[in-house]
């Protein structure tokens, strides 16, 4: 049977995301649980009461179940007064109480397929011989309220509170635009009766972001994310204030009978009444519901709203009644949530890497922990800045971050978890592989080992070089980079093609054939589209988007090399520190000659196709967010093709590119003074 959390979480979830527990004795633990639950306690209370947030949901959750945790393994030092033992917050004193009729619950979170086929088979033990469907829908990111309507018309709305009694919020409610004041079909007789229509206020990400961006200019603090802002709006005792905010609001259910016999009747209900829903999916099976999961999941970071996973509930009315609940939550509802993309876990040593410009990076070893479904080991911290900045230290708790494929980094520092023991961290001063003392040029932020041939930067360079998007040398891998460096059998690029089969097959662990496989593909790798090899060069600041730009542009490397700072500049995206880099690379001697010995080793570097210049003397300007590309390179097409892409509308516009949520003011503007306005579809048939 899943277990009753009051705070949402679970332990099946520990697989997931929670794996930096640590093995402690009582008295470690119960020193560990102090701490624990005075922190915790700190953020519930800001986040509930306050309606502020210092860290993420999901790193508060790491810090509740290690909690948790350590309660399950010593039962006698768990307290009531524990934050696993309570739900919710009181209400602010300001506004009016009201209590709920039916109670606003909370929902269980589930994280993988495992705990679904648990969901269900929990759903089979409790009323057995049933099958069942079930209503999937988005799980938004906002502000849960409770709407009564009586003869049709809005009588009052207010806040979740702790679940019985929440805060009468009408008026503040009352300026949110997609809230109706009557519902539509007023004069249907099931609704002279009280109707209590539930849903979530919440603001979208553009809109969130323009906001944040004024109060920034105004000196004032930023929101975290939307959903703080959302919840501060309504809780703003001013509701002129409010009415500035655009909060919209999307009903997702009805506690009141209006003759819906499932979940999706009740949407289409709400939808005929007047509210903004979102229609979800209908779900036959559990496969159905992954699939849906998986999709949403996907769409997640081109949505206007911010969602933090799917809400699947059983689709027959009757059946979720007789469920009933389990403490604050229903039986026949859960919240599938998304990979968090946060934890907590300790540093427990920091290394300094060196990269291909000699730049050290402190990296902090972690211990390992489970984020979106990968191991954590590794987190950047950036630079020495960044180390004053977060204050971290090693043996510290911190909150670790892993979004997307961007490099794990270090958020934030949990100095209230700390013990005592922590070590500050000591940059080096001189490179821990050459020791040649470190440089720091002035007004910069990072420490370099100034010594070309140092062999952390040799390996490093050898390393970017053969990688996929330089020469792409199947099999050159860093382990084997390493041993060809060791064994002094490479040190310049160069020296990758004139390595022999007898070269390789005395080093260890290199079986006949691989070694024939990779002398081929080294070989392979001598026919080399521009693009890649001025990427594989290692400029700094050139990486793989800049070095496409620098083919396309120039056509030649010949060009790209005598090319003057002004016309580097002159490239779309660089800028002149880039522009500064490249110039001064094809100045130095060493870079010339490596060049020179390349070509003589006999590569061959294509040119990029011609490209046509078919939208030259054409003028776009953009809104909106395009589903097949990012504004950049949407710019960066049009500009490839000869068009110009200013940022605002003039008298040369001539196309408006539309995508999705755009701005209102670019539309009308174009609208007022007749410039062509296109969508997606026709705009990459232009570009084709
Ligand atoms: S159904 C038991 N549907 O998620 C309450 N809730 O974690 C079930 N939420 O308090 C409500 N989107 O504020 C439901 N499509 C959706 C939702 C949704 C967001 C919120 C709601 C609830 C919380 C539970």
């Amino acid at each position: 049977m899943p277990h009753n959390y009051s705070l949402g979480i679970n332990t099946k979830t520990s697989f997931c995301i929670y794996s930096s527990l640590i093995i402690m004795n009582r008295i470690q633990a119960k020193k560990r649980i102090e701490k624990l639950k005075a922190v915790i306690s700190y953020h519930r209370y800001l986040y509930h009461v306050l309606d502020k947030q210092e860290i993420s949901d999901e790193a508060l959750d790491s810090l509740k179940h290690e909690l948790y945790k350590l309660e399950q393994q010593y039962p006698d030092l768990l307290t009531p007064d524990s934050p696993t033992q309570r739900v919710g917050g009181e209400p602010l004193k300001e506004f009016k109480k009201v209590e709920h009729k039916t109670p606003m619950l909370s929902m269980e979170d589930i994280f993988s397929q495992e705990e679904l086929k648990d969901w269900e088979n929990y759903l089979k033990r409790l009323l057995p011989g049933t099958s069942f469907n079930y209503f999937c829908e988005p799980k938004i990111d906002g502000f849960a309220i409770s709407l009564i309507y009586k003869n049709g018309v809005l009588i009052q709305g207010s806040t979740r509170g702790d679940g019985k009694i929440g805060e009468n919020v009408t008026q503040n409610l009352k300026t949110i635009e997609s809230i109706p004041l009557k519902l539509k079909l007023s004069q249907d007789p099931r609704l002279t009766k009280e109707v209590d229509i539930r849903g979530e206020v919440y603001m979208e990400k553009k809109d969130f972001e323009k906001f944040n961006k004024k109060r920034k200019q105004l000196n004032e603090q930023p929101f975290a994310n939307p959903r703080n802002l959302a919840a501060g709006s309504i809780r703003q005792l001013d509701s002129k204030l409010m009415a500035s905010r655009p909060l919209k609001f999307l009903a997702y259910d009805i506690a009141s009978d209006l003759g819906q016999t499932t979940h999706s009747q009740g949407h289409q209900i709400l939808l005929s009444l007047g509210f903004k829903t979102e229609l979800g999916k209908k779900c036959a099976n559990l496969q159905e519901i992954q699939k849906y999961w998986q999709k949403v999941s996907q769409k997640r970071k081109n949505l206007a709203f911010q969602i933090d996973g799917i809400v699947i509930n059983v689709e027959n009315n009757s059946f979720f009644k007789k469920l009933g609940t389990a403490g604050k939550s229903p039986r026949g509802a859960r919240a599938f949530k998304f990979f968090p993309e946060q934890a907590t876990t300790i540093i427990e040593d920091v290394k300094f890497q060196i990269g291909r410009t000699g730049a050290i990076t402190p990296v902090a070893l972690l211990k390992p922990i489970k984020i979106g479904g990968t191991t954590v080991s590794k987190a950047t911290l950036h630079n020495e800045d960044e180390i004053k900045r977060l204050g971290v230290k090693i043996g510290d708790t911190i909150i670790v971050e892993r979004a997307g494929d961007v490099i794990p980094a270090v958020e934030k520092v949990l100095p209230e978890l700390r013990d005592g023991k922590e070590k500050r961290i000591q940059m080096p001063t001189i490179c821990p592989v050459c020791k040649t003392p470190l440089i720091k040029p002035k007004g910069e932020v990072i420490w370099r080992c100034p010594n070309k041939n140092c062999f952390a930067v040799k390996r490093e360079l050898l390393e970017h070089f053969a990688s996929k998007k330089g020469f792409n040398i199947d099999g050159l891998g860093p382990k084997i980079i390493n041993k060809l460096l060791e064994e002094n059998l490479i040190w310049s690029p160069c020296d990758f093609f004139h390595l022999s089969k007898g070269d390789l097959s005395p080093l260890e662990r290199f079986a006949e054939k691989s070694d024939e496989n990779l002398i081929q593909a080294i070989q392979k790798s001598k026919t080399i589209p521009l693009s890649r090899f001025i990427y594989a060069l290692g400029i700094r600041f050139v990486g793989e988007e800049t070095a496409i730009v620098l083919a396309q542009y120039f056509g030649s490397l010949k060009k790209i090399m005598e090319a003057n700072k002004q016309e580097l500049s002159a490239v779309p995206d660089v800028g002149p520190r880039v522009s500064n880099s490249i110039f001064n690379w094809f100045r130095e001697k060493d870079n010339q000659k490596l060049i020179t010995d390349l070509i003589s080793a006999g590569i061959r570097i294509l040119a990029p196709a011609k490209i046509s210049r078919k939208l030259s003397g054409k003028t776009f300007v953009l809104t909106g967010t395009l589903n097949s590309m990012t504004r950049e390179q949407t710019k960066n097409k049009i500009r490839f093709l000869g068009g110009d892409v200013p940022n605002s509308i003039s008298q040369k516009t001539m196309f408006l590119v539309v995508g999705k949520n755009p701005g209102e003011t670019k539309t009308k503007k174009a609208k007022k003074v007749g410039i062509k306005i296109i969508h997606e579809k026709e705009f990459l048939k232009m570009i084709k």
